[in-house]
């Protein structure tokens, strides 16, 4: 089983561009492995506890529970929108979870994995976490990124990552494929480094904090966000599920090492650290660990986003004002997989005009549109092939190649690229053959039905390679070929004559018309 997961979303603001893009990622992601022929379970969902939607509930006056109704909505109806088509959904107040998180953290302490102590130190409000000395800046003090620092003092539980931190760094050192992309492998390792010998505190007493997970074991707290939000990934796939929950089984999902998709700033160290050692307290073995794919940051204008500063950017009014297809694919486009990249709304315009409304919107209006003038809507196979026509053909089969290799290894700028490559290329070749002029050559008839044909059968295989991106799109493309073949298809059956000679084609109808700028 393919088993890929997103990062949960905080529940306490409205989703953002980032989100989008983590989403549009996974939901590619998947569609892609499943047109590999993979089982796929693709699973996203909400992170709904915590202090930070504690105090924007009572900001607003209303009960947590009510705040995080509202808000998870914005969520799915966004992805709704934006056509990402998930197998599970997580939201971390559902009682299933709170069962597995209770029952993962008995199991712990029967182990003796938890203990309990009191502790007095510096408490970032903002981080919901007791601080250390590394946290600390050049001049010795916390920095603004910790937000209100209190010094308390307070008994909690805590978790033994010590205990695992020494098979953690050799684990990391010895896994080529443990984090995508591979840069990202000495950071952690150098975060280990200052981790070492320091546990985990994963309970908050009530008093500060009621909006969280109750300890089985002990009223008087509940769990740490983190360790609550981490589990999602095994307890919406099954895992110390009761009976009858609905969920699935958990050995048919984590039949394999799964994909949890991240982005940087949540790698160190709760993905990196803390998840890798909870799974391996919990008795998980090195083959059954997941692997890390991080992406990177959309910036405007160089710049983080932040709601302080007005800087985010609505994903909703973007699909409402430029159409799914070219959110969709400016998001998986403009970035490189694990890069920062700058969003930019003139970008998101130009790519979807020149890419999508030119190339392929043209090939697909030439192809079908001739093909219905000149032969009546039927393609043939045609006559004696060409130098130009194999050209086509090898540019095809190279970049079916590429756009492989590329999704399979989560490059997904790229596999686009090698699918725009030969679109091009399809384009040159129709003005190069100038099928419209042969077509009034009486002997040209052959000719003009290969070259309409190489046409068509790029759109189709273009079609195919298009639709975990674009599967509206696709959907489209295919209905106007007469080629409704897009579930059942897979990559391995894509070979040169998927249409058959004298099948009969559609007329065009425009599929990425070409946006205008407001201001032209
Ligand atoms: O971190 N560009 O939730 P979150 C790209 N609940 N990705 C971005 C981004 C940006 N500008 N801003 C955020 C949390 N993200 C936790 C996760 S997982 C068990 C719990 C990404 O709503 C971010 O990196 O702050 C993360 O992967 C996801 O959006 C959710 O961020
Ligand atoms: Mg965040």
């Amino acid at each position: 089983m393919f088993y890929v997961t997103t990062a949960i979303d905080y529940t306490n603001g409205s989703p953002h561009i980032g989100h989008a893009y983590e989403k549009v990622m996974a939901d590619v992601i998947a569609r892609y492995h499943r047109l590999r022929g993979d089982e796929v379970f693709f699973l996203t969902g909400v992170d709904q506890h915590g202090q930070k939607v504690q105090q924007t509930a009572e900001k607003e006056g209303i009960s947590p529970e009510e705040f995080v109704k509202r808000t998870t909505q914005k969520f799915s109806d966004l992805w709704e929108k934006l056509g990402v088509e998930y197998d599970g959904w997580a939201e971390t107040v559902d009682e299933r979870h709170k069962h597995c998180v209770r029952t993962i953290l008995t199991e712990l302490k029967d182990q003796g994995q938890l203990y309990k102590k009191a502790h007095a130190g510096s408490y970032s409000v903002r981080q919901e976490q007791f601080l250390q000395d590394r946290d600390r800046d050049e001049a010795g003090n916390f920095g603004p990124e910790w937000g209100e620092v209190v010094e308390i003092e307070e008994e909690n539980w805590y978790f033994k990552l010590s205990d695992h931190t020494d098979w953690l760094k050799s684990f990391i050192e010895n896994q080529p494929d443990l984090i995508i992309p591979a840069f990202r492998k000495s950071e952690l390792l150098n975060a280990l480094e200052k981790n070492s010998g320091i546990d985990l505190c994963i309970s908050r007493p009530k008093e500060r904090l009621r909006w969280g997970i109750e300890f089985p074991f002990d009223e008087n707290y509940v769990t740490y966000v983190w360790f609550d939000a981490l589990i999602n990934y095994i307890s919406f796939a099954g895992y110390k599920s009761l009976a009858d929950s609905g969920l699935p089984d958990f050995k048919t999902i984590w039949s394999d090492r799964p994909v949890h998709i991240i982005g940087k700033d949540i790698l160190i160290p709760a993905h990196g650290i803390y998840w890798l050692c909870m799974l391996r307290a919990m008795g998980f073995s090195e083959s059954q660990m997941p692997r890390l794919l991080v992406h990177g940051w959309w910036n405007i204008r160089g710049e983080k986003m932040a709601k302080s500063t007005g800087n985010v950017v609505d994903p909703s009014a973007l699909v409402d004002q430029f159409g799914v297809e070219a959110v969709r694919y400016y998001l998986v486009r403009d970035i490189v997989t694990g890069k920062d990249s700058d969003f930019d709304m003139d970008r998101l315009v130009m790519l979807f005009n020149t890419e999508l409304a030119n190339e392929v919107g043209n090939l697909c209006n030439r192809a079908l549109n001739m093909s219905q003038r000149f032969t009546g809507g039927i393609l043939h196979h045609g006559g004696p092939l060409t130098e130009d026509d194999l050209a086509l053909q090898k540019s095809l089969a190279n970049s079916l190649s590429e756009y492989r290799t590329a999704m399979d290894d989560f490059d997904l700028s790229k596999g686009l690229e090698a699918l725009s490559r030969h679109i091009v290329h399809c384009n040159q070749y129709a003005e190069r053959m100038k099928p419209w002029t042969l077509n009034k050559d009486p002997d040209q008839k052959d000719r003009v039905a290969t070259i309409l044909y190489h046409l068509a059968e790029s759109l189709a295989h273009a079609t195919v390679l298009i639709s975990p991106i674009l599967p509206a799109a696709a959907e489209k493309l295919a209905a106007q070929l007469n080629f409704p073949v897009l579930t059942t298809l897979k990559l391995a059956d894509l070979h040169w004559g998927l249409l058959p000679d004298g099948h009969e084609i559609g007329l065009p109808l425009p599929i990425f018309p070409r946006i205008v700028s407001q201001d032209a």
